[in-house]
């Protein structure tokens, strides 16, 4: 499967230090920002996902809509409000549409900063999950014609 647009993985560093990894990336690629119809973020954990946070124009939202009904095989359809996150927020403020994973967050704060943080407690099916979240709405917002309207 190959879509129509690009898609890319960024690794932003030093989000804790300041989100000083995300400024630099936006510093560096801000001069095509008229070519980036979404930006998404994961930084609350990968459990069982209930939906994506979003936000943009309304008509961008309907869109979005659309988009996560694809996913009512996985009941994970959900979109909310308040896509903002440290690593995608200058994008946001710059008029790019935003969403990040909105996730069960029941245990989040149980490992956050702690040592108990490791990949074992993770449980691999709700990962496939958020990673199948995740891969459709890539997919489907760098394949659509055009891209997500800015209002
Ligand atoms: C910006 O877009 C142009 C034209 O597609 C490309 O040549 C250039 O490498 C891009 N710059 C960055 C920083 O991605
Ligand atoms: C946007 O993408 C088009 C198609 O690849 C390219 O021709 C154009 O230079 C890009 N514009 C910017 C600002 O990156
Ligand atoms: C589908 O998701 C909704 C909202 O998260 C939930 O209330 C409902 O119980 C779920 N239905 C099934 C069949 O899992």
């Amino acid at each position: 499967l190959q879509p129509k647009r690009t898609l890319r993985l960024v690794l932003w560093t030093a989000e804790e230090q300041g989100g000083i990894g995300a400024f630099q990336y936006y510093q560096l690629h801000k001069v095509n920002i008229s070519n980036y119809s979404l930006v998404m973020e994961s930084d609350s954990g990968t459990f069982l996902p209930t939906g994506l946070q979003f936000s943009g124009s309304e008509k961008a939202r309907a869109i979005m809509k659309e988009v996560m009904s694809l996913l009512q095989p996985l009941n994970i359809t959900q979109v909310f409000c308040d896509g903002e996150g440290t690593d995608i927020n200058f994008w946001i403020q710059a008029g790019v549409p935003g969403a990040s994973l909105r996730d069960d967050l029941y245990k989040y704060f149980s490992f956050h900063h702690s040592h108990g943080d490791t990949m074992t407690v993770m449980d691999p099916k709700q990962m496939n999950v958020a990673a199948a979240v995740w891969a459709v709405v890539a997919y489907v917002i760098a394949d659509i014609e055009e891209m997500l309207p800015r209002s």
